[in-house]
């Protein structure tokens, strides 16, 4: 069997269109035989209705290996089925077994997946380039798991200014390649990471104050939405949704192509520098005058995280220039300090990418969480000295490194997020700079990690007390360094999550990224709800 979308779809498109996105009685049977999916030529799915729902993945699998073939779905007792769950960066997700994984090639193929959830009710998860870290954020227990790895288009358009990325990147596939143009886009600071979900929640790179964040820089978003209809997202087609798309992470549809602008970019200076305890005092200060100077060169970028690495209390920052400078003035207060691991060189984006991922192995347990707060003198050396107290609470748990980090979101790069309407996070240039305090912790035993999460929600908690004693409490979570006990959402602004919430209701009137996909960041709130107390 072989199925095509295009025209059938387009002609559905604008007949729904007239009458909203979504009509009350949209028929998903006959959404289905429009992709061309012969349903009642699949045994079981014609009498659905009849079914237990324990069978709906069971039925759902099956009617995606008789269309499409054995090769694009994995089911569990495979060889290829384990190499798929074992594949995600933190442990967590990896022990989770879905009924089965599927593999789409073209964006008709997602539709008629997201299609088949809503007529079995057969649950899925979408994984990109599965990064994320906690159970479920991009994988599903007894559902299916949609992999979008045969994503992997990369075209440049005539005029070179559009960089067409298939979701199923990661950024180590497109920097090398779009680099041979001596072009580059906004991405991720580390290759592994997927071009997918680090975009569609938000997305910080090197070039943020020049550019803003990954999803500012996206011309358009090629989405499958609830309905199963493709749509082309921009700021002139569709822009409530391209609005929406710019921070609302999983909750409007699976982007299969990302249109991304590119800009020239040749090689540049950078890399991570390090310090012991008696020069921290320094560090603090020079953390802190980037964060409220840094529209005077926007050119720099930069991250300091404090670690207890090996018993040993640590800093190191992260600085970086989009010109093969080495040490521009910006970076004088650094320059003074003297460190104790240095390597800053001229390199290109792919190469830095590289050498700042490898700090970040695949395959052991990992947390992230964040908040963030405005930016203040004293801030960084209260936040440190608080962490370094409490850390002691979990430092015997094998393998562990903890890591506190700051990274400013500066004015200038507020003021990109603006570009072409809008993204949904609720950041207001004249709120800023505002910081993202982001706790990582990577551990290997499993036995830990009550432990480790109740400690890190007990850190929060004495970070936002210490913030409110000087009103330095900002309200805004970042989605992709959120815990899974974050209501990300609610910290975009109440009258921003209203919006999300109509252009769901617009385009995922029965809400199948609420429910059929339940992992990750949703509208109401935190993959697992609040930290239980
Ligand atoms: C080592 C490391 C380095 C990082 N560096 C950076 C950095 O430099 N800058 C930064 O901003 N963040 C960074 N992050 C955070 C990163 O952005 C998030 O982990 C992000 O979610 C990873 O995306 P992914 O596609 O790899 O993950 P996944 O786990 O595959 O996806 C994350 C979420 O997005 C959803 N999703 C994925 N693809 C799609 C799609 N096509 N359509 C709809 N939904 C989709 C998934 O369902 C899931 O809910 C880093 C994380 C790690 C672990
Ligand atoms: C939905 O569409 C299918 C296929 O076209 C059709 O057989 C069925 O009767 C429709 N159901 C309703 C309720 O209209
Ligand atoms: C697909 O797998 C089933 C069993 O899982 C097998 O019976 C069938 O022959 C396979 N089809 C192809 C085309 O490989
Ligand atoms: C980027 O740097 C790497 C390592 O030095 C090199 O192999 C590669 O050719 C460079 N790419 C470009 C486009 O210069």
């Amino acid at each position: 069997m072989k199925f095509t979308i295009a025209t059938s779809t387009s002609a559905f498109a604008a007949c729904v269109l007239a009458s909203g996105f979504e009509p009350d009685d949209f028929n998903v049977t006959k959404a289905l035989v429009d992709n061309g999916f012969d349903v009642t030529g699949i045994p079981g799915l014609a009498n659905l209705a009849e079914r237990s729902s324990s069978s709906a993945c069971s039925l759902a699998c099956a009617a995606l290996r008789f269309s499409f073939g054995n090769g694009t779905v994995l089911s569990e007792g495979s060889a290829g089925y384990d190499s798929f769950t074992g594949d995600y960066w933190a442990a967590q997700q990896a022990v989770v077994n879905p009924f089965c994984v599927f593999k789409p090639s073209s964006a008709s193929q997602v539709s008629t997946v997201v299609l088949l959830s809503r007529l079995t009710q057969c649950p899925f998860a979408v994984k990109g380039g599965g990064h994320a870290a906690f159970a479920g954020g991009s994988s599903i227990e007894g559902g299916i798991t949609i992999a979008l790895e045969k994503f992997t288009e990369k075209t440049l358009s005539a005029d070179k200014k559009i960089a067409s990325v298939g979701s199923g990147n990661r950024w180590a596939d497109v920097y090398p390649w779009i680099e041979q143009y001596g072009l580059e886009v906004i991405g991720g600071r580390i290759s592994s990471v997927g071009v997918s979900g680090l975009t569609l929640g938000g997305g910080i790179s090197h070039y943020a104050n020049a550019h803003g964040w990954a999803c500012d820089n996206i011309e358009s978003f090629e989405v499958v939405t609830a309905s199963g209809i493709i749509v082309e997202a921009s700021a002139t087609q569709s822009p409530d949704l391209y609005w929406a798309l710019r921070g609302g992470g999983n909750n409007f549809g699976i982007v299969t192509k990302f249109n991304m602008r590119t800009f020239v970019q040749g090689e540049m200076w950078g890399g991570q520098r390090a310090h012991t305890e008696d020069q921290w005092d320094k560090v603090y200060e020079a953390y802190y005058n980037y964060a409220v100077n840094a529209e005077k060169d926007t050119k720099q970028a930069q991250i300091v995280s404090f670690a207890l690495q090996a018993g040993m209390k640590i800093a190191a920052e992260d600085l970086e220039y989009s010109e093969p400078t080495p040490w521009p003035a910006v970076f004088d207060d650094w320059k003074a300090i003297p460190a104790i691991i240095d390597q800053t060189a001229i390199a290109n984006m792919s190469t830095l990418a590289n050498q700042l991922g490898a700090g970040a192995p695949d395959g052991v347990q990992e947390t992230y969480w964040d908040r963030t707060f405005k930016v203040d003198r004293d801030i960084f050396k209260a936040f440190i000295e608080i962490f370094f107290e409490m850390v002691p609470a979990i430092q015997d748990a094998a393998g562990i490194l903890p890591v506190l980090s700051f990274q400013a979101i500066t004015v200038p790069a507020m003021e990109k997020m603006q570009q072409n309407g809008g993204n949904a996070l609720g950041l207001d240039p004249s709120d800023g700079p505002i910081f993202i305090c982001n706790l990582a912790i990577l551990w290997t035993d499993v036995a830990d990690n009550a432990r480790i999460m109740s400690f890190s929600n007990s850190l929060y908690e004495r970070l936002v007390e210490e913030a409110a004693k000087k009103d330095l409490n900002h309200d805004y979570i970042y989605m992709n360094y959120a815990s899974p006990y974050q209501d990300v959402i609610a910290s975009y602004g109440a009258a921003n999550k209203q919006r999300l919430k109509s252009i769901s209701g617009e385009y995922d009137p029965t809400g199948v990224f609420q429910v059929l996909q339940p992992g990750y960041f949703k509208l109401e709130g935190a993959p697992y709800g609040a930290f239980p107390v």
